[in-house]
């Protein structure tokens, strides 16, 4: 999108906003199907984690994909955006049984990252297949709140349990259907990925009713020019042709899955913040905007790198500047940054503001959620309304001290 619709955009919605470019949303996902056109049954999650709106759900939904689900409200939300319930894996991590049951419930494809949880399941529904999430013990990812299939991980079912996964599968009866991984976001070396997918292959061997291997996801996309990302289109090819012969051995084409969230919304989504103030110090120039950790916390929780350009002032002359919020913690967006002279009130783009900002926003200082807007077939959409101070104190319930004073002096 052009730095002059970001501004036509933020004039007409207001600020703070994201932005979501539906063509860019297309493109990744069609780069995947492509990379992977070489295996008969692909199937594609999208991770709705990354990024809820259902408007984006259902826009996904009309893609082809699939999702990802890890909490009961993401079933329902994928149920209510049309997703049919086989076009559902719920992947939960230490939820409760009850709430797999109730994923089990809807239809949804269950995958359980937890022995005791399958002793469970198995012994109370042997009819109801399952997949199984495997800690291939791989470090991977770009940071280690990312990094999950390590040995001191709290997901999946170690590959050293694997004898134990077997008694409970005989001992119940149960069928498992499918074997899933997921080693850990921003995976730059595709060799990481074939390495973990020989362990899941090899894991693969002990099931004979499987119907699908999901390979997680952790691609890294690039955040800033000249960034290493993930070369998809090297690990489809590898990939596909090793996924293939292990069909072959195995006797059976399986699907190959994944559940991408960053790969796919994380470079179509714009957080557009307004500056408020700018402000000299001794050190610096701070740019202050109207946001900061409770909109976007990845920078502050992450250390992500989120480019940042003045869309108002596209041509003018760069200076040096930290952008920060205005919420009463310490909340840098960048430091040092090299960015086209700011003016108060000017609207500061931040980019790769699909993936986990939106979704990780909050109401920290008493602040509104900002609105979300779909840009679609040249049109922008308002698909989250901005929040109000009714949102802030709906489900607040008041005491009445007065009353209860009086009662308590009476007494
Ligand atoms: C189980 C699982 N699958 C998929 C994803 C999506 O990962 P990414 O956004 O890196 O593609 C995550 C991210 O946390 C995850 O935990």
């Amino acid at each position: 999108m052009t730095p002059g619709q970001l501004v036509n955009i933020a004039n007409e919605y207001g600020s703070p906003l994201y932005v979501y470019d539906a063509d860019k949303i297309a493109s990744q996902y069609n780069r995947l199907i492509k990379a992977f056109n070489e295996v008969p049954q692909l199937q594609v999650n999208y991770a709705v984690k990354a990024l809820s709106n259902i408007s984006i759900l259902k826009y996904l939904r009309g893609l082809g994909a699939g999702i990802d689900t890890v909490s009961i409200q993401e079933v329902q939300l994928g149920l209510e955006a049309g997703y049919k319930p086989e076009q559902i894996i719920f992947t939960p991590n230490g939820v409760s049984i009850n709430e797999i049951e109730a994923a089990a419930k809807m239809g949804v494809k269950i995958n359980i990252d937890n022995l005791s949880v399958l002793e469970q399941f198995g012994t109370k529904h042997p009819e109801i297949p399952v997949c199984i999430r495997i800690n291939p013990h791989v470090m991977a990812g770009g940071n280690s709140n990312i990094s999950v299939g390590h040995i001191d991980s709290k997901f999946g079912i170690s590959i050293h349990q694997i004898p134990h996964i077997l008694r409970i599968v005989e001992n119940t009866k149960m069928t498992i259907n499918g074997i899933h991984m997921h080693t850990g976001s921003d995976i730059l070396d595709i060799e990481v990925f074939l390495y973990a997918s020989e362990i899941l292959f090899d894991t693969a061997n002990h099931f004979k009713d499987l119907e699908f291997i999901d390979f997680g996801s952790g691609f890294k996309v690039p955040y800033k020019p000249g960034d290493i990302e993930t070369n998809i289109e090297e690990l489809g090819n590898k990939l596909s042709k090793r996924f293939n012969a292990f069909c072959k051995e195995y006797g059976k084409d399986l699907t190959l899955a994944f559940e991408p969230g960053k790969f796919l919304v994380s470079e179509a989504g714009y957080f557009l913040t307004a500056v408020n103030a700018v402000k000299q110090t001794t050190s610096t120039v701070f740019a202050q905007v109207d946001s900061g950790f409770n909109h976007l916390i990845r920078p502050m929780f992450y250390g992500s790198y989120h480019d940042i350009t003045n869309i108002s002032n596209p041509n003018g002359r760069e200076r040096f500047y930290t952008v920060v919020g205005y919420i009463c913690e310490t909340d840098t967006f960048g430091n040092n940054r090299r960015i086209n002279e700011i003016t108060e009130g000017d609207i500061l783009c931040f980019k790769n503001a699909g993936a986990y900002c939106f979704s990780m926003a909050s109401n920290y200082n008493s602040r509104l959620r900002p609105a979300e807007v779909l840009w679609y077939n040249n049109e922008a959409h308002l698909i989250r309304k901005r929040e109000t101070f009714d949102d802030i104190l709906r489900n607040q319930i008041e005491v009445d001290f007065e009353t209860k004073k009086l009662q308590t002096a009476k007494n």
